[in-house]
């Protein structure tokens, strides 16, 4: 990128010019929020990818993601700044050994987790969110057999709240496996006032210490309405600057991860920069696009999330 340019400034430029919409994620860096159209958690982004009416989805966040905007707005052209950012939950599923899986339980459901590949969804009936796990297992009937993948931790939490027995797959996000309990409860003693807050896909341990639980837009919510002046944040940094914008006079701790990590931030979608959107803007690449089968077959899963969800 030629660098005696303006790059926000040519990005709103270009964005306009080509009838784009950028849809980012919280967990993308400051910079990358402040200049989207619409931030949101996995549910509203892509609420907001199946209405959009521009012409071209730059999505700022990893593939499952520009993916999910892909099967909703086939017709449209969707860009992810940098290919590679992948997701290891997504990785820790692959679709041939799912398939094997999914054999072994012929008559149950099959609900995936949103973080996972166009062809995982093909072969589910139900996507989900984390702000709607919980919603959309309840809305099945009681002795409905279920399969849930790939996030374990998820799925535990799912199982927890609802009392169904649930077949989970063995997968799981590096980012929100990393906290240490004992960093949190010494944290916690220091502040005592603080809510500790925490993502469904940390693990057990962690979530049972926790005052609230919840999606990335649940998350921030509950940071807005209630009064502690003190959040600890298990989920991924980007998260916090949302958090701080909204309340300028609280307090934000990222929960301390073990000794072996030293942030909470997430490497796939930290590969996103403002330098890569206005190259990825200009030269519409890179798009990611999908066989019209696997459209066809996933659409049906993620719609019947929305429905619900509505
Ligand atoms: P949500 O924003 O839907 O809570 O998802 C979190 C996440 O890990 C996305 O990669
Ligand atoms: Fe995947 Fe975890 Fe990164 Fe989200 S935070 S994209 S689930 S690796």
């Amino acid at each position: 990128v030629d660098p005696t340019i303006d790059i926000v400034a040519e990005i709103q430029r270009l964005k306009k010019e080509k009838n784009a919409v950028i849809l980012a994620h919280y967990y993308q860096d400051a910079e990358i929020q402040d200049i989207a159209d619409y931030i949101g958690d996995s549910l509203g982004l892509s609420q907001q990818a199946a209405k959009t009416d521009a012409d071209m989805i730059v999505f700022a966040g990893v593939h499952f993601m520009a993916e999910t905007a892909k099967i909703l707005s086939p017709s449209k052209k969707v860009l992810l700044p940098d290919l590679k950012a992948g997701c290891s939950l997504s990785d820790s599923c692959p679709p041939h050994l799912f398939a094997k899986f999914k054999e072994q339980y012929p008559d149950h459901l099959v609900i995936t987790y949103v973080n996972c590949t166009a062809e995982l969804k093909a072969l589910s009936d139900i996507v989900c969110t984390s702000s709607n796990a919980v919603e959309i297992v309840q809305s099945l009937p009681a002795d409905q057999k279920i399969i849930f993948g790939p996030d374990k931790n998820l799925g535990d939490y799912v199982k927890k709240k609802t009392g169904r027995d649930l077949v989970l797959w063995n997968g799981a996000c590096m980012v929100h496996e990393i906290f240490s309990q004992d960093k949190i409860i010494d944290l916690r003693s220091q502040f005592p006032d603080a809510k500790f807050i925490a993502h469904p896909e940390c693990e057990d341990h962690i979530l049972a210490q926790a005052d609230y639980v919840g999606s990335t837009s649940g998350m921030l919510k509950y940071t807005i309405e209630n009064s502690a002046q003190q959040f600890i944040v298990a989920t991924e940094s980007g998260i916090l600057h949302q958090m701080q914008k909204a309340s300028p006079t609280k307090t934000f701790i990222p929960a301390p991860p073990n000794n072996v990590c030293a942030c909470n931030d997430c490497p796939h979608m930290k590969l996103n920069t403002l330098e890569k959107l206005y190259n990825c803007l200009y030269y519409e690449l890179p798009e990611v696009d999908l066989p019209t089968s696997v459209i066809e077959r996933a659409r049906k899963p993620i719609e019947r999330m929305l429905e619900i969800s509505e």
